[in-house]
């Protein structure tokens, strides 16, 4: 029989510190008027300066394995999708890996931007299906004022640190989401238009990277706004055609956080009205891998998703990257 991959337990964490459009009118030149209008965002989460990407993805990662009802020694693999790393190396899965005590575990980064989530739920589902690894644990987090310029008005109004968690497993369960479909992109020509210059081998750290500020996140927002919409549209609609569903199935679009105008205009392309598309924008901002992590573990705690429920998850991100995935929820007893 063919082997199948299903979401059975989810998680999240934010860090408890919150930084208002109040608070960043007073750092750089903003205004919670444009900030609220132009991205959807209220207010952020930001890390502790002692609490790292590996923090939050334990306090993720805890709660989507006690949802789950299983145990660390029970997971056979820790796919982490960040851009934040603890350190370039060692890997943050092996970081956690020893945190949890999931001795019998594999442990690897991914990096696919915002889009980790998709790109670990992607290759967790392959690797079921072939029948290599049984439970796999995805983490994504990211402390993202790590590398963001709380002088430049363009980027860190955005950004915020989170993480979330689930359990991908061969086994159904009473509340499991069965992973019907996945369909990721790439496009590395546009490899500019959102990076980090400075810190990996064509740039390593010295007093000139400090100087000219390469530390820091670049990002043509205008030009990815574009791209993000077109990208997210195309992947959501190859993956409902690849299992013969439409826009009118969907009971719940959950997206990437990254700009409400962006949620709202694939949600009119979609002709979905704006109560079917989860939001977490306006509390925790475009929290990178995490964002669409947050959002789904956030929407089935407190929104009810009834058997045969459709999800349609769908990112984009630095790359540039993008994706999507049908999740669907089944029943124990059929
Ligand atoms: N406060 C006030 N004014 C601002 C701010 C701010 N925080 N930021 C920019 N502006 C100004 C600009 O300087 C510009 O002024 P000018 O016309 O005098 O030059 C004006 O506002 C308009 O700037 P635009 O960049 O054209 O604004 P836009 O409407 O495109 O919004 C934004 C910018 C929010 C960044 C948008 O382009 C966006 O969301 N892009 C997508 C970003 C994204 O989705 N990234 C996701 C990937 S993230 C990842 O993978 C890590």
């Amino acid at each position: 029989m063919v082997k199948q991959a299903r979401v059975i337990g989810v998680g999240s964490y934010v860090p408890e510190r919150v930084l208002t459009n109040a608070a960043l009118e007073a750092m750089v030149d903003t205004s919670d008027e444009w900030i609220t209008t132009r991205t959807g965002m209220k207010e952020r989460r930001i890390a502790h300066e002692n609490e790292f990407t590996s923090d939050m993805g334990y306090e993720a990662a805890v709660r989507a394995l006690k949802d789950a009802n299983i145990s660390a020694n029970d997971v056979d693999f820790i796919l982490v999708a960040t851009l934040t790393p603890d350190y370039v190396f060692p890997s943050t899965a092996c970081l956690l890996q020893h945190r949890l005590g999931a001795e019998k575990a594999a442990a690897l980064d991914i990096q696919a931007a915002c889009t980790g989530y998709i790109y670990a739920l992607s290759l967790a589902k392959g690797m079921i299906v072939s029948g290599l690894y049984k439970n796999i644990l995805i983490v994504a987090a990211e402390k993202l004022s790590s590398i963001v310029n709380y002088k430049d008005r363009n980027t860190c109004v955005l950004f915020g640190d989170g993480a979330a968690a689930c359990v991908v497993s061969a086994d159904k369960t009473e509340k499991s989401l069965l992973i019907r479909e996945t369909c990721l992109g790439a496009d590395g020509s546009l490899a500019d238009l959102l990076i980090l210059p400075a810190g990996g081998a064509r740039s390593p750290a010295s007093i000139d990277t400090v100087r000219e500020e390469l530390h820091f996140l670049k990002m043509e927002g205008k030009e990815v706004f574009k791209h993000a919409v077109r990208r997210m549209e195309a992947a959501s609609l190859e993956c409902m055609k690849r299992i013969g569903l439409s826009e009118q199935d969907i009971r719940w679009l959950v997206p990437h956080q990254a700009n409400i105008r962006i949620i709202e205009a694939i949600a009119k392309r979609f002709d979905l009205p704006i109560e079917k598309v989860y939001v977490t924008i306006h509390k925790y901002g475009n929290t990178s891998a995490s964002s669409l992590g947050i959002a789904l573990d956030e929407l089935l705690r407190e929104k009810s998703v009834d058997k045969g429920d459709n999800l349609l998850l769908a990112a984009f991100g630095a790359g540039l990257t993008w994706g999507a995935a049908l999740l669907t929820r089944e029943s124990l007893y059929e």
